[in-house]
């Protein structure tokens, strides 16, 4: 009990967010249509960007050490909100990976989708995601 209390004292830095998202944003970067747009904030922002939304059990250690450890990773290897600042090549190599996740069904995290029922994708909702990320990766010039 002693150890949970002490513990409540060190909390991790959190991820800063502007209000609003910024130019570099994959959502504004490529006019992503409703109600993709939207899937993709529920589903996958809360890890990949600037902007994710804590709940209050954020507040509880060690469980706020462990949901930001998921937004740091998460954001190492793809970070929507600074999506925009990736090279061509990166920006067209994370498409594929979303691809890949959403195909295989290995995103967002299981233990996200248990806690998040509304972050969920159904089959139908990713394959329309797939489809049309598809399109935007045709559209760019590199392989
Ligand atoms: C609960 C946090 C969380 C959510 C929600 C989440 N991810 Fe992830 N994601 C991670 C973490 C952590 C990693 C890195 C470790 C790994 O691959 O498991 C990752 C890795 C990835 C990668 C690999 C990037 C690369 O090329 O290195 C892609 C692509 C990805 N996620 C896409 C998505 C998409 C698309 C969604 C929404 C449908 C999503 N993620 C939702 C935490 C999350």
């Amino acid at each position: 009990m002693i150890v949970f209390i002490a513990l409540q004292f060190f909390r991790p830095a959190r991820t800063q967010s502007p209000a609003e998202p910024g130019p570099d944003d994959f959502a504004l970067r490529y006019a992503v249509p409703e109600p993709f747009r939207r899937q993709l904030q529920e589903s996958c922002y809360d890890c990949h960007s600037n902007h994710p939304r804590y709940p209050w059990y954020a507040n509880v250690q060690p469980i706020g050490w462990w949901l930001q450890s998921h937004v740091n990773d998460g954001n190492d290897h793809l970070n929507l909100s600074e999506f925009g600042r990736y090279s061509p090549d990166k920006r067209a190599d994370k498409i594929d990976s979303m691809i890949d996740e959403l195909t295989f069904r290995t995103m967002p995290l299981k233990t996200y989708s248990w806690l998040h029922p509304a972050a969920r994708l159904t089959k139908s909702e990713s394959d329309a995601l797939v489809d049309w990320l598809q399109h935007l990766r045709d559209s760019m010039d590199t392989d």
